[in-house]
């Protein structure tokens, strides 16, 4: 979707957009002789000015043109890219294609304005690339959003900062949305080097015989069924100072989860091309800070495989050596994203030396069982880290909850044949899995998990996304690098 600020409103045709923040909105009384029939079909459409409201009406006086209605709510930044991601979701596919969104006389400050014009990119991404007969009226028209009348730097705040991380979350979208025949570990890697074109993002990769030289068996375990080749993708974004990267994301990308010999049910298994949904969101977020050019060194590595059964593929029992030396017992070839996060965790840690690490998975369906589809659980050693980032995920809309661990979570992994085994009991399996992750992060390293199995996919519509790929995490993320690191 294409956005543009402008003085005044272009000549042509177009749908208006009026903000409002009830049915005597001063601002509507430029309708003129069209006043009286909007405000009837305000009054009929219930519009109360409230957050995420739109009521439509056509302009007689104005040759018939479409004008929307939408409510400014609050009118804060969380309204204001509701009111945007409205006008996407309206008109869509609604035959217009241009919409001119008229600020004159309304409250909302330059970044704000810039987040209506983030709302509207977010809610208008669609991949329909595999749709082949879609009906003229289902295809997608509404292209150009042009926001007239905002507040001196709203345009700023948009190219300075909302539209690269708008490009970071289409990224994150379309990597979680396509199949795993498409989206595979070289593939994945593919993918986010084009839309990495155009910024200075550098991407590295480790394959199979590197990765085998530094002894990372328990990721490469997880691929040992597969016909595809597993890859660390390495995203390193230098625009702070010196040279030292004191954060890294990390991300957990099983491009495709079948459960491997430990195989899942068949009823449902399509949803597991999504197990890339963390390296998805590492990626997005890498592209983001790169693509504003954030102020602060941050480096992103995604574990990448597909866990599939195969006479070559690991069996439930095999012991793995991963990189640091630590044993580990499989149990269950199904709780396979730890085994990847784990030598990608030592990795990155003994590499670069990072202070702060967070990495971000779709480990555990206990995650769904606890927090349902709301928040990711957060899992951390740093009560500080916790709340920085809980925080952020309020701002940014990429809500967390934090969930606890400690020594008695940790015993239960405890293997009678290795150090660890890779599931514990039947309770608290999300806790177990981010105990397992703990036991590979150094001890001088602050570390967030965040468990995002629950938000990566989602079965409906909301205010920002369609149903489909949320697009979760590269917000929070981009937040957190903007409050804490560059802040
Ligand atoms: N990728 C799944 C977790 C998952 C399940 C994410 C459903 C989203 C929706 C993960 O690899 C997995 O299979 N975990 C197992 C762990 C169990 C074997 C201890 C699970 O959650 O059942
Ligand atoms: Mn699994
Ligand atoms: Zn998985």
């Amino acid at each position: 979707m294409q956005i543009r600020f402008a003085d005044n409103r272009p000549a042509g045709d177009f749908a208006l957009v009026l903000p409002a923040s009830g049915q005597g909105d001063d601002k509507l009384e430029t309708l003129g002789s069209d006043l009286d029939v909007v405000k009837a079909a305000m009054r009929r459409q219930r519009f109360e000015g409230k957050k995420g409201q739109v009521a439509s009406a056509w302009l007689a006086a104005d040759n018939g043109r479409r004008l929307l209605v939408v409510g400014e709510g609050k009118g804060d930044g969380e309204a204001a890219e509701a009111l945007g991601a409205k006008i996407s979701a309206t008109l869509l596919t609604s035959g217009e294609t241009h919409g001119v969104l008229d600020l004159t006389g309304s409250d909302f400050d330059a970044d704000e304005a810039a987040r209506i014009a983030f709302g509207a990119a977010l809610r208008a991404w669609r991949y329909d690339r595999y749709r082949t007969t879609q009906k003229d009226h289902q295809k997608v028209t509404f292209v150009t959003l042009t926001i007239v009348g905002a507040a001196d730097g709203a345009e700023d705040a948009w190219t300075g900062t909302f539209e690269g991380i708008a490009k970071g979350v289409a990224l994150t979208k379309e990597l979680v949305t396509e199949p795993a025949n498409i989206i595979y570990p070289e593939s994945f890697v593919e993918r986010v080097r084009e839309h990495a074109k155009g910024t200075d993002l550098v991407i590295e990769t480790l394959g199979q015989e590197e990765m085998e030289k530094l002894g990372m068996n328990a990721l490469l375990g997880v691929n040992q069924g597969s016909r595809r080749e597993p890859r660390l993708l390495i995203m390193k974004w230098k625009g702070g100072d010196g040279e030292k990267f004191d954060t890294a994301f990390v991300g957990k990308g099983v491009t495709f989860d079948t459960g491997g010999i430990s195989i899942k049910p068949a009823a449902g298994m399509e949803a597991m091309k999504w197990d890339m949904g963390g390296a998805g969101a590492v990626a997005g977020a890498m592209v983001a800070l790169a693509a504003r050019k954030a102020k602060a060194n941050v480096i992103g590595i995604c574990g990448l495989v597909e866990n599939m059964p195969d006479g070559n593929a690991q069996r439930p029992g095999d012991v793995v050596t991963s990189m640091n030396g630590q044993t580990i017992e499989v149990i269950n070839t199904d709780a396979e994203g730890r085994l990847v996060l784990c030598d990608a965790l030592e990795y990155v840690q003994t590499e670069y030396s990072p202070k702060t690490v967070i990495d971000l998975a779709t480990l555990t369906g206990a995650m769904i069982i606890s927090l349902g589809h709301e928040h990711a659980g957060i899992f951390s050693n740093d009560d500080d880290l916790v709340e920085h980032l809980i925080e952020a995920g309020k701002d940014s809309g990429d809500r967390l909850w934090h969930l606890p661990i400690g020594p008695a979570y940790d015993k239960l992994i405890d293997s009678p044949i290795a150090d660890m085994k890779n599931v514990g009991p039947r309770g608290a399996g999300s806790i177990t899995a981010a105990q397992f992750l703990h036991r590979f992060i150094h001890d001088d390293v602050k570390w967030a998990h965040l468990d995002i199995a629950g938000m990566a996919w989602s079965d409906k519509d909301k205010t920002t996304f369609g149903k489909g790929a949320t697009g979760f995490g590269v917000r929070v993320l981009d937040r957190y690098v903007a409050d804490k690191l560059e802040g």
